[in-house]
């Protein structure tokens, strides 16, 4: 079968790093982990597609892999994985079987690694599912299951599309399940506009995007100057998170939930997206108001939490944890691209070669938003347009 240049994670380049950075995640030089190989692409089979890769995103669980900050997910993988679970490509050939796709289409992938019951990812695709292949590569094989049309039309341009497949599914089932249960608990005829919080990353800043685009009052508390007045000309209000020290202490966290009383003239937070846990939780759960939704897909600063289960039950406040959308979700969640999601680029789009450098800056914050990886050198004509 013939063999394309993709990037992995071997359990031998983290012990390498770790063993020149120390044992401190913070200190691990991502770049270095992550490293260009080579792929044996498997057979097409009847339910197959194959893609040339176009554009990929960079994705905060590579920053878990390449550092083991959670758990040595390549060591559980055997000590070798192929990262990248969001990519826009070209199928370039179809298997017997597959009928919605054709060659020439332009295509998203969704990174849910095997539905449950339910149709929600018990495991998630190149990350813990077992022998998923990631993205991080030129061409991929994928069944026609984990792909969807990208909407080229949408308004977006292509980087932008970039920063979705992995991104929007999550926003959408976190935003569906806040709201969700929050009216279960208040309906609309009670309160029909809440206020709702994100804390910094790309996914919040979806899910506000979400929030404001059915009428509600939206906060994006982060680090970022330039992610804050680029979600500020969408009408979502900022908030410096470093002016409150990053939740380091309670005087900080004290002074941050007067801040949300003082903006939302005493009604606090009706829903609050985290993704952050660490300090952030103890933020979030301080600014809730009564009958408060706190949910959360991720765990990047602690994967523990702590709460008084007492004060929570006294103000009827419910902490949802999430993981990933359904693949008829991720599907749903396409649909909003560019009428409702409208996401913030990183000002640099990355060559191939650099793919490990923005990983590095996105473990060092330094990026102004999404971080986009261009793959292909030549774009099909269906999207010469959209890069411009
Ligand atoms: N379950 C899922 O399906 C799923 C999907 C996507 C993401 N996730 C997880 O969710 C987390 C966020 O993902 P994302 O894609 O939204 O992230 P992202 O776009 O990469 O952004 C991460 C954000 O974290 C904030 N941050 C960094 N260091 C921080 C600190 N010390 N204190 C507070 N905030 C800090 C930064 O915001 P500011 O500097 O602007 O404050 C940064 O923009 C990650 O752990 C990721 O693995 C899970």
């Amino acid at each position: 079968m013939p063999t394309v240049p993709a990037y992995s994670i071997t359990t031998d380049a983290i012990a390498a790093e770790q063993e020149r950075s120390g044992t401190n995640p913070a200190d691990i030089d991502v770049s270095k982990v992550l490293q260009l190989d080579e792929l044996e692409l498997r057979p097409l089979g009847p339910g197959d597609v194959r893609l040339r890769i176009l554009a990929v995103s960079a994705e905060h669980n590579i920053d878990h892999a390449t550092t083991a900050d959670t758990i040595n997910i390549a060591d559980t993988r055997g000590g070798k994985m192929y990262p990248g679970n969001s990519a826009t490509g070209e199928v370039i050939e179809v298997g017997a079987n597959v009928t919605r796709f054709a060659v020439g289409d332009v295509v998203i992938t969704h990174c849910n690694g095997g539905p449950d019951e339910y149709g929600f990812p018990t495991r998630i695709w190149a990350y813990d599912a077992e022998d998923s292949i990631g993205w991080y590569a030129k061409e991929a094989v994928v069944g026609d299951w984990q792909i969807i049309k990208a909407p080229l039309d949408c308004g977006l341009n292509l980087w932008e599309i970039a920063a979705l497949p992995l991104r929007a599914p999550t926003a959408y089932h976190l935003w569906r399940r806040a709201i969700g249960i929050y009216r279960i608990k208040v309906p609309y005829e009670r309160r029909a506009r809440i206020n709702v919080l994100g804390f910094g990353g790309g996914v919040s800043e979806l899910f506000l995007m979400l929030a404001k685009s059915e009428g509600h009052r939206a906060f994006f508390c982060s680090g970022s100057p330039e992610r804050r007045a680029a979600l500020e000309k969408q009408g979502i209000e900022g908030i410096d998170q470093k002016a409150f020290n990053r939740f380091a202490s309670r005087d900080d966290v004290r002074a941050f939930t007067k801040e949300c009383r003082g903006r939302t003239d005493g009604e606090m937070m009706h829903a609050v997206c985290d993704m952050m846990r660490g300090p952030v939780f103890a933020a979030g759960l301080a600014c809730t108001a009564r009958q408060a939704v706190n949910v959360s897909a991720g765990w990047q600063l602690s994967q523990k939490v702590d709460y008084n289960s007492t004060l929570m039950s006294v103000k009827q406040v419910t902490i949802d944890h999430t993981h990933y959308e359904t693949p008829e979700g991720c599907a749903a969640a396409t649909e909003l691209y560019g009428s409702v999601f409208k996401p913030t680029i990183h000002r640099e789009i990355y060559g191939w070669a650099d793919l490990p450098r923005a990983h590095q800056e996105m473990h060092l914050n330094t990026q102004t938003g999404i971080p986009i990886v261009r793959v292909a050198d030549d774009m099909p004509e269906t999207v010469k347009d959209l890069v411009g």
